[in-house]
């Protein structure tokens, strides 16, 4: 059974010979979200409508306790102790580029995985130009890193480490408590980009002692897009990347120097928070365990049928963090397979290089990419039956 009950997704013809998609490409971003993400959205813009920590109003005052409640909530989900260190942001990528350009400076090293996002591999790429080295930890061809390797580079100290908690390519989860560990004993400050597991994975920034924590709303978390979290430790002096009015001790020409007004400028995303809110409440009230079971489960599923097809090579992970599942398949490119996916039995995958060209290179993808298969909460064991068996149809067709 699906974790939400029941499957949205399914494809049914029904009566008027109308066609419902798919959709298998929720690393992208979830979709359908649970009901209530929806009217929490209507809600908020609908019925409460004011910016929150900006006027007495009593619509002010409940946008600011809905906001509130929000951090409280994403606080509990990803192991914050003080909810005032959740920052709202755009998305993931606003987040991790907050890090990267307030915190590095002329003459650092920073190190990175071989299966990063373009999100830290592209601002990177730009620090690089302004005497910012970047060294990149040996992964396995599965998309492990060699945790021996990252020891190697601690020494000295880079002044940062970035991390993907799960490659969006693969799934492939990193061991983020040794790595934390490591870093903490070098004293040198994990960023973990945790875009694909918040919300279906055990994530304890404390715990862990994360430097810095940086995900997406709108994906496992099932808000909306427009919203973004971003953590930073206490102790670390990350600068903001975009400066002006919080709300808050508006007297004073300089920001705020307290988190979240710090790294918070300007009128929040209410409607997003609203929803991000919903989905969390809806991730508690499942059980992200019984979540997590069965997106991996369907990863397994796919990852054991797909290998077992002639002529599809299957790039899974050494450890299985998500259930995205990537594979090619000989004689036919990734982008023309989605393509007839798409026209000829309404399914919607995700191919090419996925934002991940490094994750590619890794992997032995680049530069073609891959075929990737992402399932969600909704997705069901028949929506994976049906995706396999119009595979199976599709490369029958190829091969006549
Ligand atoms: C691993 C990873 N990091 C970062 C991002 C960027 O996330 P966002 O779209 O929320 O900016 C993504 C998006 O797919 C991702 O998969």
């Amino acid at each position: 059974m699906p974790a939400g009950g029941g499957s949205p997704c399914t494809v049914v013809r029904n009566g008027s010979g109308k066609t419902m998609f798919l959709y298998l490409d929720n690393a992208a971003t979830s979709h359908p979200k649970p009901p209530s993400v929806y009217e929490a959205v209507r809600h908020a813009l609908e019925e409460v409508g004011a910016t929150p920590g900006r006027a007495a109003h009593r619509r002010a005052r409940e946008a600011l306790g809905m906001v509130s409640q929000a951090r409280s909530k994403v606080a509990r989900l990803l192991g914050i102790a003080n909810p005032e260190s959740v920052v709202f942001t755009k998305n993931a990528t606003e987040s991790i580029n907050v890090v990267l350009k307030g915190w590095l400076r002329y003459g650092d090293r920073v190190v990175i995985s071989g299966m990063e996002h373009n999100s830290v591999v592209r601002p990177l790429g730009r620090l690089s130009t302004s005497g910012i080295a970047i060294e990149t930890v040996r992964c396995s061809p599965r998309g492990q890193i060699d945790l021996d390797d990252l020891y190697d580079r601690l020494k000295p100290p880079p002044r940062l480490v970035v991390l993907v908690h799960a490659s969006n390519v693969n799934g492939a989860m990193q061991p983020v408590e040794e790595a934390s560990k490591m870093c903490s004993d070098e004293g040198v400050p994990l960023l973990l980009d945790a875009a694909q597991t918040a919300g279906i994975q055990p994530t304890y920034a404390d715990g862990w002692n994360l430097g810095m924590l940086a995900c997406s709303g709108h994906k496992a978390l099932l808000g909306p897009p427009g919203i973004g979290i971003l953590y930073v430790r206490s102790d670390l002096d990350v600068l903001p990347l975009i400066e002006g009015g919080t709300g808050s001790r508006s007297e004073e020409i300089v920001q705020p120097e307290y988190c979240p007004d710090r790294y918070e400028s300007g009128t929040p995303n209410l409607p997003g928070i609203a929803g991000l809110t919903a989905g969390v409440e809806f991730i508690l009230k499942q059980g992200m365990d019984s979540i997590r079971e069965h997106e991996l489960a369907l990863g397994s599923i796919l990852e054991q049928e797909l290998a077992n097809l002639p002529g599809v090579i299957v790039y899974g992970p050494g450890v299985r963090g998500t259930g995205s599942v990537s594979f090619t398949i000989d004689g036919l490119n990734p982008s023309d397979a989605g393509t007839l996916l798409d026209a000829g039995f309404d399914i919607a995958v995700r191919t090419g290089l996925h934002c991940a060209p490094l994750a590619h290179q890794t992997l032995g993808t680049y530069p073609e990419g891959t075929v990737r298969v992402s399932p969600g909460y909704s997705t069901s064991g028949e929506d994976i039956e049906y995706f396999l068996h119009s595979l199976r149809s599709l490369l029958r067709k190829c091969r006549k």
